[in-house]
Parts: C-alpha cells; structure tokens; sequence
C-alpha cells in the first residue's frame, strides 16, 4: 500500500494507545492493535487476524514463519475467512478452494476504543468484478473484531438481492500449541463427523477428546459446545465459544501434507492445530433476502485445571 493511503488510513482510524496502520511483511497494508489487555494484528487483505496475543501470554494464534505474504495470495496462520463456499466449490473445481474472501481487498469502516480498554474494529469486504463473477449473489460481507483479554470475531453476511442463497463459511483458526502430542481438544466428543483424510467421506462419530497422532481432516456436524484445547506443554486451556456456527473442522497435516504444502517450515505442523468455526457440507445456512446471518468465535485463555 502506498505511504499516502497508509496515512490516509491512520487519519481517519487510527487511536492512540489502540491501532496504527503500517506495512505489514510483504507490503500488505495492517492494523496493528495494541491496548492494556492484548496485541493484534490484522492484514485488510482478507481482513485477515494473523496474531493475537493477551497480555502475560505466549500467542494464541500460529503463525507461519515460512508463510508467503503476497497481495492475492492467502496467509498461512491465523484466522483466514472461508466464504461464501468452505473447501471446494460444489460444482466449480476450478473456482479457489474455500472461497475468495482470504484473498481480497477489505476495506475499513470502523474503529473504536472500548470503555473496558479493548478495541473494535471493523472491515467491508470490497466487491470487485471478479467476485462477482464467482459468487453471482447480491450480498455484503463485515467482519467485526474486538481485540481485548478475550478475541471476539463475528462475520456477518448480508443477502441483498431478492432470492436466497445457500452460503458456506469458517473462520479458519491456526491456534499456537507447545507441541501436537501434548494436547487434546475436548467439546466434539460424541459429534458425527466427516474424515476427509485421503479425499474420503466417511462418516464416522466421536469417542472422548480428539488426539492427533496422524494426519486430521474433519468436518464435525451439529456441533454445539464450546470446544477446549487443552495444553499440558503450555499449561493452558483455549476456549472457542460461537454462535451462528453449526459445524467445527479440525485439520492438522501432519508431516507430508505439510511438506508438500511448502509453507509450514520443518516441524511447523506439530505447534498448529486448526479448530474452525464453519457452517460447512449438510450445515450450510441459506440466507433469505434482506436478512443477515452472524458467525461469531470468541475465544479466550484459561489455566490449565490440575
Ligand atoms: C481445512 C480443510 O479447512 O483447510 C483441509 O479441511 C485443507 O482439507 C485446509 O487442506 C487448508 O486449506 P488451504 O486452502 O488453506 O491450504
């Protein structure tokens, strides 16, 4: 982004003691947010949250260090957005896996100093030719952050036009973990769910809290709980609560998905685990006209009981 829209930008949006904008790793423009209760930073490309650390913490977040930032290309970490279609294209192989909100221009259209010391801010996603082409549905994307002790994240999707439309979504979160054998996630246990390992579907139910000895690739279906990443190298517990999210995918690529994936570094795959808060396959939402449908993740840090 150009020195002049970057201090246009902080004219109109930065706080102090809250958010400044600044060029980010490979020149893509980010607010970087830093208050009493926690940092952040969130790239307009794909209103994309790559960090975000509470005070007294280790980051939450991961973040890959071997990540190509590129304009058009999406963030290896972090939270990036799967709309208006999670995974493939149902009937398109040739449109971009999970959709093309990741990769474009959001714009700003809010910031806010919260009385409690967090910040609000939020994005526009920019409708372009190009995703109108692929996504031929009036509609309006908004991305909604508060950057406090706990992170709130809401995506709303707003049908415009005069016929409804089935939407699939996922707030796609790399959570930062001391190592993949020291953890479980609990909260899906007795959950149906779908093993997309090897390209498959079976579908398969949950038995106790997951853990990752192998590839993972899941689709969990009518998932209601909070779900807990419980860490005993990080002596920590991350908590996901939602609301307006139906389904919740678990993906880990173990070591060769990783290697040939090229952006995860030697090892990377083993600090990650991706627990995502979607609406996705049988769980898609339709929207009807002129209403608005909210996925909302707020996630949080707990000590580790016992
Ligand atoms: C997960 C999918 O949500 O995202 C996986 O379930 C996929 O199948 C992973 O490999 C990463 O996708 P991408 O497009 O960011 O490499």
């Amino acid at each position: 982004m150009s020195s002049a829209d970057l201090s246009a930008l902080n004219s109109r949006f930065a706080i102090p003691g809250h958010v400044q904008f600044k060029d980010g790793p490979g020149g893509l423009a980010i607010a970087e947010i830093a208050n009493r209760h926690a940092e952040a930073m969130i790239a307009l490309q794909g209103a994309h949250v790559m960090t975000w650390q509470p005070r007294g913490q280790e980051p939450v977040l991961w973040l890959s260090r071997f990540g190509k930032f590129a304009p058009g290309k999406s963030i290896r970490g972090g939270v990036p957005i799967c709309w208006p279609w999670f995974g493939p294209h149902a009937e398109d192989a040739k449109l971009p896996s999970h959709g093309f909100a990741r990769t474009v221009m959001w714009e700003m259209l809010e910031s806010k100093a919260l009385s409690e010391g967090a910040t609000f801010i939020s994005f526009g996603m920019i409708e372009t030719d190009a995703t109108c082409a692929q996504w031929p549905h009036p509609s309006s994307a908004q991305l909604r952050v508060t950057v406090g002790a706990e992170l709130k994240i809401e995506l709303v999707t707003r049908n415009t036009g005069s016929a409804p439309f089935q939407l699939g979504e996922a707030l796609h979160t790399y959570f930062h973990i001391s190592d993949v054998a020291d953890m479980a996630i609990c909260g899906l246990e007795g959950c149906a769910y779908l093993d997309k390992v090897g390209g498959g579907s079976a579908c398969k139910t949950q038995q106790g809290p997951i853990v990752i000895e192998s590839e993972v690739d899941r689709v969990y279906l009518d998932t209601e709980a909070d779900c807990l990443i419980e860490d005993r190298g990080l002596k920590r517990q991350i908590r996901i609560a939602t609301r307006g999210s139906r389904s919740t995918v678990v993906w880990n690529p173990w070591t060769d998905k990783a290697e040939k994936m090229g952006d995860f570094g030697p090892e990377g795959y083993r600090g990650m685990v991706c627990v995502e808060s979607a609406n996705a396959v049988d769980n898609v939402v339709t929207v009807l006209p002129g209403a608005e449908h909210i996925l909302l993740a707020v996630i949080s840090v707990e000590a580790l009981a016992g």
